[in-house]
């Protein structure tokens, strides 16, 4: 192990088919006024809506909606939730959907009460939170980013073609996170592949950092095995509860912290996916897949040595006879083939990059120092160009 480190995580997980009856347990905990945020109307259709509303009035509460809210928030919808959550004068924001939904909430949660412009303060000076914080609570339904169990809230400016993520203190990590594996069954085919992708690009982007002898690598390798054989199943049937739920559960531990104590991380992959993001609107798992070969690929080089630790312990490469970089190359090549099983998208063309945004996707690109390579600018175009059809 590296590095010294504090870890604790508030959130309060209720796991399972039942766990929904966990909003009685939590919501006489606060205030009267519930503002209730979700998307664009998929828990109306499956009927979540209807189970939260029961428990709500159950509860007493007064409730207040926030709609609409969608993938890839933006800061005009930002701006509308801090309206209402004034107006409202609410005790509890209640998130109900995806990540897009979650993260939105955490937005609202710091920003309602903030003084000046939340995307200038907290989004682009990535300053602390200084003023009320309302708490936060999630009924997830959309299994990926981890949000239902982090500090995370990635809001996105269309007008400055921004896509930019927040990493949020304990302060405004959820109180309190609902999963039911069964919520997840309706996600449509797309979605759920994008999800399970991004879950992959989480725990990889934490993995390919460091050589040192880290514990957290190996669970990592762990939590890839099991996602790898979960999705496998799911894909043939999504309606395999055990797999869903290892999914939903794996999806929560890649990303709430714990897998990157200790250890340096990389998160190149994901500043270059929320750079086209902010061109393209494309569904965020995505542009993480588009990217991901060409930028193993042309990292490799600089991490060989766990580069081959992957391909043997994670694609069960047979090393024998072969050189470091063969084994190495070999592991991407099963990485590869498993995405393309899945459905995965795999060039940017098809999210609707074109050659002349290049250029801004790159220069809107966070360069990260974690890697096993700093990327120049160039290097970023050369991985787009590497991913255009
Ligand atoms: O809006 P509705 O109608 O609810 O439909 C949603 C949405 O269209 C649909 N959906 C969700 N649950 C469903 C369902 N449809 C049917 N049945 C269900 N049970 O799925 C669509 C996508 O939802 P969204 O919330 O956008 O997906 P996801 O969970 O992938 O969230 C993506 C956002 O999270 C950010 C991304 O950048 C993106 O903005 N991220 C947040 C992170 C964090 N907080 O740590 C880290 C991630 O890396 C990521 O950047
Ligand atoms: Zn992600």
């Amino acid at each position: 192990m590296i590095g010294n480190f504090i870890y604790s995580n508030p959130t309060k997980i209720y796991f399972g088919k039942e766990s929904l009856n966990g909003l009685r347990e939590e919501l006489p905990k606060y205030g009267k006024n519930i503002l209730l945020v979700y998307g664009g109307g998929s828990i109306k259709k499956n009927g979540i809506y209807d189970e939260i509303i029961t428990i709500l009035n159950e509860c007493n509460k007064e409730i207040f909606e926030d709609a609409g809210v969608m993938p890839n928030p933006t800061v005009e919808k930002l701006y509308e939730g801090c309206r209402r959550a004034k107006e409202g004068n609410i005790d509890l924001i209640l998130a109900v959907g995806g990540g897009s939904v979650c993260d939105y909430a955490k937005a609202v949660s710091v920003s309602a009460h903030c003084m000046e412009d939340p995307w200038e303060k907290y989004y682009l000076r990535m300053e602390d939170v200084d003023n009320k914080i309302i708490p936060v609570g999630c009924v997830l339904t959309m299994v990926g980013t981890g949000s239902e169990m982090n500090g995370g809230s990635v809001i996105t400016n269309h007008k400055q073609k921004r896509k930019i993520g927040h990493v949020f203190g304990e302060n405004v990590m959820p109180k309190f996170s609902i999963l039911n594996p069964l919520y997840t069954f309706t996600i449509p085919k797309y979605q759920m592949v994008a999800g399970f992708f991004d879950i992959m690009s989480h725990i990889l982007e934490q993995y390919f950092s460091g050589n040192d002898d880290n514990t957290s690598d190996y669970i990592m390798e762990g939590l890839l095995k099991s996602l790898i054989h979960s999705t496998k199943v799911a894909i043939e049937n999504p309606k395999d509860y055990e797999a869903r739920s290892n999914i939903m559960w794996i999806a929560t531990w890649a990303l709430n912290t714990f897998i990157a104590k200790g250890k340096t991380t990389d998160w190149e992959v994901h500043m270059i996916g929320q750079s086209i993001g902010a061109y393209t609107d494309a569904t965020h798992g995505m542009t993480l897949s588009a990217v991901s070969i060409p930028y193993y690929r042309f990292i490799m080089p600089y991490g060989l040595e766990k580069f081959k630790r992957y391909a043997i312990n994670v694609w069960n490469v047979n090393p024998n006879g072969k050189t470091d970089e063969q084994i190495a190359k070999e592991g991407l090549s099963r990485m590869e083939e498993y995405m393309i099983e899945m459905g995965l998208v795999m060039n940017i063309s098809e999210l609707g990059v074109k050659e002349e945004m290049l250029e801004g996707i790159a220069s809107g690109t966070f360069i990260m120092k974690g890697g096993y390579k700093i990327l120049t600018h160039d290097d970023i175009v050369k991985i787009l160009r590497s991913s255009m059809k």
